[in-house]
């Protein structure tokens, strides 16, 4: 890929309102390719479904201007829900770098018309679809409103998110040393209503995931949307690290750091100088 996932993570923005004019069939092949490209840490294996809105009557309320979608589906196992995060997000951003607007979407569609396209089994999740498409000129008035109501183009102060050693310790920008860029990357990431409910602990050379859990996210049939949110942060930390030429070594340690109510340990990331 030509472009670095730091300039699209910047570039990118969710897309609700497209142009009509539909994908050509070079582009949908690249985004074929890159579906195939979507790995994970964990290791787990998912389908990314292309679909026709028209062909399978499909819906989302807050989507015009496009007939394309992509679900993915997977089969219900422990930690789908941030796999699922850190592969669709790598999935958004190749899109983007071809000029392919998006929108994670996890509750406004017609979920039922989405899982009998997809023919989901009953051991397989499909918690995300998104529209695929170029972005109209203008977002639709609708459009305007929604991202105004979840303050989409704000986020969370740096030190609201990161943490030096424990979570009493806000972590300043300037100490952050060779994890400054790839953590600025991880707050801007997208999240269910813009909650961004993502926690991190730098402790030594392992940066620590956590999940601040809100009421609502978490649904037994569709799965953790804040679980989800925290992939797509893993996933923005892991591409730009690599990216400013850090190694990254993905493991589940379950630290020894006492964590806020509410807030559970997800997965840490160890840090070495790759060059
Ligand atoms: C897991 C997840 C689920 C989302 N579900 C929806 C949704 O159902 N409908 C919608 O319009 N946007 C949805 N969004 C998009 C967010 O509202 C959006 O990412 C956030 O407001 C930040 O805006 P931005 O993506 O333009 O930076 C979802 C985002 C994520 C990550």
């Amino acid at each position: 890929m030509d472009m670095k996932y730091t300039d699209l993570i910047c570039g990118r923005r969710s897309v609700r309102t497209f142009d009509g004019k539909g994908i050509g069939d070079d582009v949908m092949k690249q985004l074929e390719a890159f579906a195939q490209d979507c790995g994970n840490p964990y290791g787990a294996v998912m389908e990314f479904c292309f679909l026709s809105a028209k062909e399978h009557g499909l819906k989302s309320p807050v989507i015009s201007g496009t007939d394309n979608f992509v679900a993915v589906k997977m089969k219900r196992q422990p930690h789908f829900d941030e796999a699922l995060g850190y592969s669709m997000e790598k999935f958004v951003l190749d899109a983007c770098s071809i000029g392919i607007g998006t929108n994670w979407i996890g509750g406004t569609m017609d979920r039922k018309a989405f899982e009998s396209a997809i023919d989901l089994a009953e051991d397989e999740v499909m918690p995300c679809v998104t529209p695929i498409g170029h972005a109209a000129k203008r977002m639709s008035i609708k459009e305007v409103a929604m991202r105004k109501g979840v303050g989409a183009d704000r986020r969370k102060v740096f030190g609201e998110l990161f943490f030096d050693g424990d979570f009493n310790t806000p972590l300043k920008e300037d100490e952050a040393g060779e994890l400054l860029l790839p953590l600025q990357m991880v707050r801007l990431a997208p999240s269910a209503v813009n909650k961004q409910p993502w926690r991190v602990v730098v402790e030594g050379d392992t940066v620590h995931f956590y999940e601040k859990r809100g009421k609502n996210f978490d649904s037994k049939s569709v799965g953790d949307m804040q679980k989800i949110d925290v992939g797509i942060a893993m996933c923005h930390f892991d591409l730009t690290a690599k990216e400013t030429g850090l190694g990254t070594v993905f493991e589940i340690s379950y630290p020894q750091i006492e964590t806020p109510e509410n807030v559970e340990y997800i997965a840490s990331f160890r840090v070495f100088s790759a060059e």
